[in-house]
């Protein structure tokens, strides 16, 4: 049987990056290898992204880019967080065939199917209460030559998904739904085969993977996860992503210091240094993390100082910082008192320049130093020697 052709562009998190490789390793079983190239696939798919407004956009420009393609008998499709708006998407793009939500990525090979036989156009997104989204679409041992091959080094692992945090700012758990565990007999098995084919790393994979366990049959911490994880012969690296500052547990840090697989690494988003604002972000701590959120609405002159303050006195190695911005649906966006365009802007610009700041100062502090690093290969800019983790 000859093989079609598959092209997906993905945005958004880590979560979208593995959905995308689950997705292209699900398709090769029903005989649909990648192309990096759109205009020599059968079915063309934007794994999408709807936590800001610019990441929504993207989408629209993409379909745009690809509408000529559809014309030529291309089938085309949105997975990830904006497919979850269903029917609407469709209303919107005449020529779209396929919009498949965050929980129905198993189901693909099948509706794919059904819109090469029938063309008509199918809408999926409704939640999975039985948690078959979350499993593993292993690798091959032996991949066929031309097929997607398994990222040697390193791999991401889902561990749990959706979020029960309802951050009044964050479009996450009306996309993915409800916090949901993987049961941890099947994340160990995971682990092990990926180790057998040769991974050294692996990054765990949650929107709050400290809350894991959770609801499981057999309740394990993340923590004693972690533990079990540990113990897996061939694995040298073990990182996750990503972690809410409330439920750090003691448990956890001491994780960081007994196990030796675990890196001395924690991605821990603030959000705010403001204690005022954290509480109508319903985040309700002040702690030190490493996603910041600037022009919030009713974020004074005087809040965002206090973030300015948070990072001089906090000195974080990196951080990522965004404008806010108003997701549909959400408690924030029904705020009055909106941050004005500009004002985001210069704060944004602010912040990120006493940032840049520290972090080249923090990274000149490693000058002439012997470090432990892993290679995972080129980066993807040029200009750039290191690539960044996120
Ligand atoms: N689960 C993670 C965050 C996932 S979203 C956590 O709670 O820490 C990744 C980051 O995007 C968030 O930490 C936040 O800084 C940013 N973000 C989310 N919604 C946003 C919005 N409406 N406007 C601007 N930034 C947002
Ligand atoms: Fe969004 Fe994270 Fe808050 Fe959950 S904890 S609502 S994913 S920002
Ligand atoms: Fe974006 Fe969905 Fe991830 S909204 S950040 S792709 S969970």
């Amino acid at each position: 049987m000859e093989a079609k052709r598959v092209y997906i562009e993905t945005y958004g998190c880590q979560m979208n990056e593995h959905d995308t490789e689950r997705i292209l390793r699900l398709l090769e079983g029903s005989h649909y290898l990648e192309t990096k190239d759109p205009k020599t696939a059968d079915f063309i798919l934007i794994n999408t992204c709807s936590v800001r407004e610019k990441a929504e956009h993207k989408v629209y420009s993409a379909l745009g880019r690809f509408k000529g393609l559809k014309k030529k008998g291309a089938i085309i499709g949105v997975a990830g967080c904006v497919a979850q708006q269903g029917d609407q998407l469709l209303g919107r793009i005449p020529y779209l065939d396929m919009v498949i939500g965050t929980h129905a990525i198993p189901m693909l090979p099948q509706l794919l199917q059904k819109i090469e036989v029938s063309g008509k156009r199918i809408c999926e997104t409704s939640f999975d209460q039985n948690g078959k989204y979350l499993e593993a679409v292993l690798p091959q041992k032996s991949p066929v030559v031309g097929s997607i091959r398994l990222d040697k080094v390193k791999s991401y692992v889902t561990i749990m998904q959706g979020c029960d945090h309802f951050c009044s700012f964050c479009i996450v758990p009306y996309v993915r739904g409800r916090e949901k565990s993987r049961p941890s007999r099947e994340i160990i098995e995971e682990v092990r085969h990926l180790a057998e084919l040769g991974v050294k790393e692996v990054c765990l994979l949650g929107q709050n993977v400290n809350g894991y366990g959770k609801g499981l049959e057999k309740e394990i911490s993340f923590s004693e996860l972690l533990g079990r994880i540990n113990q897996i012969e061939g694995i040298e690296r073990i990182r996750f992503t990503t972690s809410h500052p409330k439920d750090l547990s003691e448990e956890l840090i001491q994780a960081f210091s007994k196990l030796e697989k675990v890196c001395e690494h924690i991605h821990l988003p603030f959000q705010s240094g403001s204690d005022r604002i954290l509480k109508a972000m319903h985040r309700g701590y002040i702690a030190v993390t490493s996603d910041a959120i600037v022009g919030f609405p009713g974020e004074e002159e005087k809040d965002f100082e206090e973030t300015l303050d948070l990072i001089r006195k906090v000195q974080f190695d990196d951080l990522f910082s965004f404008k806010y911005s108003p997701r549909k649906g959400t408690r924030a966006a029904q705020f009055e008192d909106k941050v004005e365009g500009k004002v985001k802007q210069d704060r944004l610009s602010t912040l990120q320049e006493i940032q840049k700041g520290i972090t080249l100062r923090k990274n000149q502090e490693l000058e002439g130093r012997v470090e432990e690093v892993l290679v995972e290969g080129c980066s993807k800019q040029s200009t750039q020697d290191v690539k960044q983790d996120r």
